[in-house]
C-alpha cells in the first residue's frame, strides 16, 4: 500500500512540473536550492564546504532512486545546520552484511561526483588578495547563495559604489580563465559565447561598467594587486589607524556589507540587469525576475529571512 502512495505522488510530481524526462524525483524539493553549481558555504584556511548536487548525476548514482529525506532524515527547516546527521538504516541496508558495507564506507566521498564548482578564478581581481574566493559567511542562510554568484559574477558587480560611478553598465567578461572540480561549467552562463564556449577552462562572468561618452571601463579592480600584497607583508607593522586608513584606499570605490545590492535589486521587475541585453532568452529573463525568494523556503515549517531576503 505505501508503495502505490510512493509511486502515485511520483507521477503526480513529474505531472505538476511538467518533467516525464528522466531527471530525479525531487519529493522533497530539495534539489530546488542544492541544483545549482557552485553553492558553495564559506571558504576557511581548511577549505570549504560544497553543497551542489548535480541533478543528472544523481539520478545516475547507486541512489538515484532515493528520496534525499529516506537518508537524510533530520532535515526539515532553513537554514538546517545543527541536524544535519545522516541514517543509512532508514529502511534500507539493515541485513546483516550490509553492516560491515557501512562501516567501511567513507560517508564524506558519498556525493563527490556530483558537485561542480570553481576552484580557482585567474582574474587579477585586487579583492582576492586578501578575501577568499567564497568570502561570504555571515548570513547562514544566504551566505552559500551569493557565493553560487561568484561563479557567474564579478566582486564589484554586487559591491560597487553605484553613486560614485553612474551611469552603468552591466555586461559578460571577454575572457577568464578559471579552474573546476567537476563538470566544467564556465560557459554554462553567457549565453552570447562562441568557440571559447567548447574550452574546459574559459569562464564568462556578468561584470560592472562604467560609461563616458561612447567608452565603457571596466570598474573591476586589478590595478591594486601589487598595492595589497605590500600592504598583507607589512601588516603586522602597522598599527589600527594606519591599517584603517590603508584598507580605506581598497575598499574606496565599494560599498561595504551592508549596502551592496541585495537579491531584490536583480530578481525583481526594477532589476539592475538588463536580461535581455546580457542574451537570456525570455523565459530564463521571466524566471530570474520572479525568481521566488521567499517561495525558496514557504515549504519548511521554521525559517527566518536576513535583511536582504525581505521583499
Ligand atoms: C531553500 C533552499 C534549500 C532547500 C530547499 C534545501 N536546502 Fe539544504 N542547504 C541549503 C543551503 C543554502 C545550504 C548551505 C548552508 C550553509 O551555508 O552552511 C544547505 C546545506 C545542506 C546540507 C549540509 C549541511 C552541513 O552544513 O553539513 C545538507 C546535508 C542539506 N543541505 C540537505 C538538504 C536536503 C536533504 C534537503 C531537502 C529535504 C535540502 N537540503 C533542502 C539550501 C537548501
Ligand atoms: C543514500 C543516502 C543519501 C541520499 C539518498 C542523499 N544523501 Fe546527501 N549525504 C549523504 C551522506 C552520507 C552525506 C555525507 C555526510 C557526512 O559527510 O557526514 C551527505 C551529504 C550531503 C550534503 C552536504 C555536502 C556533502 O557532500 O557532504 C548535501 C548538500 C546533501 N547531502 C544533499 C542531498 C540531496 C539534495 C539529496 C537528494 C537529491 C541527497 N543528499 C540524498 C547521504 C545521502
Ligand atoms: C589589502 C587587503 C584588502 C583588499 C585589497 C580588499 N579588502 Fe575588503 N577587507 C579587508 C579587511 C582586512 C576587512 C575587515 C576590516 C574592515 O572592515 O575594514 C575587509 C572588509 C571588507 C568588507 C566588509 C566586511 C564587513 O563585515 O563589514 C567588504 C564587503 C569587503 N571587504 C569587500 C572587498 C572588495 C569587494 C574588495 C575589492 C574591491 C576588497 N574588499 C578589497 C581587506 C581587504
Ligand atoms: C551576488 C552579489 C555579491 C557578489 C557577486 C559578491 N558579494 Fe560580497 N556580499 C554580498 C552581500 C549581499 C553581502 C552582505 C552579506 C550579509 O550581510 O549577510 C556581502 C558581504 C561581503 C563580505 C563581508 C563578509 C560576510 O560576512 O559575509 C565580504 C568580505 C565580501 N562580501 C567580499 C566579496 C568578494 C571578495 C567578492 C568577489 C569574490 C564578493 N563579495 C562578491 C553580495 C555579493
Ligand atoms: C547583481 C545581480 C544579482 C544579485 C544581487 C543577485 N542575483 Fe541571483 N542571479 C543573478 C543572475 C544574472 C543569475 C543567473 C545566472 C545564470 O543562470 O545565468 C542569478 C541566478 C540566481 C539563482 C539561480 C536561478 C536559476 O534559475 O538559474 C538563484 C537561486 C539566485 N540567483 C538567488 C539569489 C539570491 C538568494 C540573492 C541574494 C543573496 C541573489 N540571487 C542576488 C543576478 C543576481
Amino acid at each position: 500500500m505505501r508503495k502505490h502512495t510512493f509511486v502515485l505522488a511520483a507521477v503526480l510530481m513529474m505531472v505538476l512540473s511538467g518533467r516525464g524526462d528522466g531527471v530525479a524525483m525531487d519529493e522533497s524539493g530539495c534539489l530546488t536550492c542544492h541544483r545549482y553549481p557552485g553553492l558553495v558555504g564559506p571558504e576557511t584556511p581548511e577549505g570549504f564546504k560544497v553543497f551542489h548536487i548535480d541533478e543528472k548525476r544523481y539520478l545516475q548514482s547507486p541512489h538515484g532512486k532515493t528520496d534525499c529525506r529516506k537518508c537524510h532524515t533530520g532535515i526539515e527547516k532553513l537554514p538546517h545546520v545543527g541536524d544535519t546527521a545522516v541514517t543509512c538504516t532508514n529502511g534500507c541496508h539493515l541485513a546483516e552484511k550490509d553492516k560491515k558495507l557501512i562501516a567501511e564506507f567513507d560517508l564524506k566521498t558519498l556525493h563527490a561526483k556530483e558537485k561542480s564548482y570553481v576552484t580557482r578564478l585567474s582574474d587579477g581581481s585586487t579583492c582576492r588578495e586578501c578575501h577568499h574566493l567564497y568570502p561570504h559567511r555571515s548570513s547562514e542562510l544566504a551566505r552559500s547563495f551569493i557565493n553560487m554568484h561568484i561563479s557567474f559574477m564579478t566582486c564589484e558587480t554586487c559591491h560597487i559604489n553605484r553613486e560614485k560611478f553612474e551611469p552603468l553598465h552591466y555586461d559578460w567578461t571577454d575572457s577568464e580563465t578559471a579552474d573546476f572540480e567537476g563538470e566544467p561549467f564556465g560557459a554554462r552562463f553567457n549565453p552570447n559565447l562562441g568557440p571559447e564556449a567548447n574550452s574546459t577552462h574559459f569562464i564568462s562572468r556578468i561584470s560592472v561598467f562604467s560609461i563616458k561618452g561612447k567608452k565603457k571601463k571596466s570598474l573591476v579592480n586589478t590595478r591594486d594587486a601589487k598595492k595589497a600584497r605590500e600592504f598583507l607583508a607589512e601588516e603586522k607593522k602597522l598599527n589600527e589607524s594606519e591599517k584603517e586608513e590603508r584598507l580605506g584606499y581598497f575598499h574606496r570605490d565599494i560599498h561595504k556589507a551592508k549596502i551592496s545590492v541585495t537579491c531584490n535589486e536583480c530578481h525583481s521587475k526594477n532589476t539592475i540587469l538588463d536580461f535581455k541585453q546580457l542574451g537570456f532568452s525570455e523565459k530564463k529573463a521571466k524566471d530570474l525576475v520572479y525568481l521566488d525568494i521567499k517561495g525558496l523556503v514557504t515549504k519548511y515549517k521554521v525559517f527566518y529571512f536576513p535583511h536582504m531576503f525581505r521583499q
